[in-house]
């Protein structure tokens, strides 16, 4: 699908958002077609280091809200949730290059990668109170671990987006460029380690997250009961009915 762009060079499997008229915004077929396209970079042995790239703009403003609200991922099959798993789960390296909004899964899809590179225009967002909803991807873990505990309530209760340096200086990107360099200085660092013993980063990224790859699987399966549980009660019908009419979601009842 053109949607989402998938090519494969020099050991590299890059992924692109390419829905740039709605912020990459991602449906249900996208959903499906970057969990099938995950599938085969684990599987395919020309591809040793996987990528995931948005526009220079705009990385990927989260689930499109309309697509989600006609194809709700109410089952753990649900394309979003098989992504999500198969990313948690992915032996080989990961980098993303993220410049502009990464909104939602957006932002939590970096806590599965490796190695994150940000353009100074980078915008990362959670905004799961503000839509009635909750965390996913493990966030709930991975935020408070990486951020420290409070720094993920500012993220993750209230919502409020941060910027490139603020992701720099929390650990969730390794290194702030200019937006229209971040893809190929991405894809020099993918060079790098597809150059690289595949056999010993396997084992080594293996290692690194051994330590904690059950729980990860665990809170991804209990958020995802709560996210599909959610999506169907009054807050969350609030939220996207209010991003659907373009006005402010009025929660003082709920
Ligand atoms: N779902 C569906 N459509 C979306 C979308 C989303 N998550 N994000 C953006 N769009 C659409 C807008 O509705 C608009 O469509 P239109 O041109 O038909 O009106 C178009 O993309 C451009 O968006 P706009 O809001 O005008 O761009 P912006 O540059 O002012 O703001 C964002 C960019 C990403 C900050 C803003 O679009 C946004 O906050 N989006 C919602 C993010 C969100 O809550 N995601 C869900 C996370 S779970």
């Amino acid at each position: 699908m053109t949607e989402i762009l998938s090519h494969i060079d020099a050991g590299v499997m890059t992924l692109t958002f390419n829905r740039v008229d709605k912020k990459n915004s991602l449906t249900a077929a996208m959903y499906t077609a970057l969990a099938d396209a995950v599938t085969q970079a684990e599987r395919n042995p020309e591809v040793r280091v996987l990528v995931f790239q948005g526009h220079e703009t705009v990385f990927c403003a989260g689930n499109d809200i309309a697509d989600f609200l006609n194809n709700p991922p109410s089952t753990p099959d649900a394309p979003v949730f098989r992504l999500l798993r198969s990313m948690a789960a992915f032996p080989k390296p990961v980098l993303a290059a993220v410049a502009g909004p990464a909104v939602g899964i957006g932002t939590t899809l970096l806590f599965h990668c490796d190695l994150v590179y940000a353009g100074d225009n980078a915008a990362f967002a959670m905004p799961f109170v503000n839509l009635g909803v909750c965390p996913e991807a493990a966030s709930s873990l991975l935020a408070p671990q990486m951020m420290g505990y409070h720094r993920a309530a500012e993220a993750l209760l209230l919502g409020e987006p941060f910027m490139a340096e603020a992701a720099l200086e929390i650990g969730l990107v390794n290194r702030v460029l200019p937006p229209t360099e971040v893809n190929s200085y991405v894809q020099v660092q993918a060079r790098k380690l597809a150059a690289k013993p595949l056999s010993s980063l396997l084992e080594t990224k293996r290692l690194m997250k051994a330590g904690q790859a059950a729980l990860v699987q665990q809170q991804m399966n209990e958020e995802a009961a709560s996210f599909g549980r959610m999506l169907t009660e009054p807050a969350a019908k609030e939220a996207f009915g209010a991003f659907m009419e373009k006005r402010k979601p009025d929660f003082s009842k709920l």
